[in-house]
């Protein structure tokens, strides 16, 4: 009996397994209660009176031995499952970190807001929500304007005070209303316009508006900026004025950039001319200066206005306006990288 018992304690300080079951079945086989340790214990009362006190000593040797095993492997286990609770599978490879993209609009906008800012110009924005006079009374269109009808409105409900903006030009008043000269300054935002949507025009798109006010500041002012600036995007500087109207400036103009006519692409662009056309600009009217507080005898200005959707168009070869609002996520993708 006693060799039996030495080939069981070894059994068991030999014992190892990685599985909770194998453990259990250890447990069961020398500590259950049909188990090795019960039967030695209830073969013991049979042994004679001499024998009973070494074998009894021998038996819970055994049991010991069989305790401290399975608390050893029980302790090792757990260890294991807290770390494999916390990280997981530490083997596995990561998790792939997906790279986001900008949109297309903000791309533009960013090269254009990192293109005045050499030049001196700060970032100002204007809420999209306007009232009568920031939109349309103190930019020269006073009530019954003509003018006032090439902007088709979104009134909101019916409050005929309150609209959404329709050009960004309303951030210029603002701006002067709470600003002295010099000024320099953009404005870049989200403007409304009550038109028909289709794959060239949509009913909400994005402005870059500029001001400059100081004193002194001349056409030739402009007309340096706009070609530094048109140098600068598009990699073009051979830009043109052609005679134009806004309430808000006088002279005014629209101005074109030669494009080329190098591709087919620009000649659908450019309808064949190799001109496009990008802003609006001109002299502030002094009416507007005074209307926002500014002395339009000691200060003159220009002030010009583009959408940015179109550029971004042109400038990423994209055929549909509405693709830069429908947030398809495979369009989107292909901007990865730009910022
Ligand atoms: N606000 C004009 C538009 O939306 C653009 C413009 C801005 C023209 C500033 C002249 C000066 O068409």
């Amino acid at each position: 009996m006693q060799d039996q018992i030495n080939k069981y304690i070894d059994e068991v300080k030999g014992f190892a397994t990685e599985t909770a079951d194998e453990l259990e079945a250890f447990r069961i086989k020398f500590l259950g209660k049909k188990g090795i340790l019960r039967g030695l214990y209830s073969d013991l009362k049979e042994v004679s009176a001499d024998q009973k006190r070494d074998l009894g000593q021998a038996i819970n040797a055994l049991r010991q031995a069989a305790d401290e095993k399975l608390q050893e492997i029980k302790d090792s286990m757990e260890s294991q499952s807290t770390v494999q609770g916390q990280f997981g599978d530490l083997s596995r490879p990561g998790n792939p970190l997906h790279v986001g993209s900008r949109h297309p609009i903000s791309i533009v906008k960013n090269r254009i807001i990192e293109i005045f800012s050499r030049i001196g110009f700060n970032v100002s924005e204007g809420p999209e929500i306007e009232d009568d006079w920031h939109n349309f009374t103190a930019l020269n269109l006073p009530e019954y304007h003509p003018a006032r009808d090439m902007q088709d409105t979104f009134f909101i409900q019916t409050d005929p005070d309150i609209l959404l903006r329709t050009h960004t030009s309303s951030v210029q008043v603002r701006y002067m209303e709470n600003n002295q000269p010099p000024i320099r300054t953009i404005s870049p935002g989200r403007v409304y316009r009550n038109e028909a949507i289709s794959a060239r025009s949509h009913c909400f798109f994005h402005q870059v508006e500029g001001l400059y006010i100081d004193k002194d500041v001349s056409f030739a002012d402009l007309k340096q900026t706009l070609q530094y600036f048109t140098t600068e995007l598009f990699g073009k500087s051979k830009i043109r004025l052609r005679p134009s109207y806004f309430p808000f400036t006088e002279p005014s103009a629209e101005v074109d950039v030669y494009w080329g006519l190098e591709t087919e692409t620009d000649y659908r662009m450019t309808k064949g001319t190799g001109w496009l056309e990008i802003m609006g600009c001109g002299m502030v009217d002094p009416n507007v200066l005074e209307n926002c507080g500014i002395d339009s005898k000691e200060y003159s200005g220009f002030a010009f206005g583009m959408g940015i959707d179109r550029i971004a168009l042109l400038l990423h070869q994209i055929s549909d306006i509405r693709m830069l609002s429908e947030n398809d996520i495979r369009f989107l993708q292909q901007f990865k990288g730009s910022l």
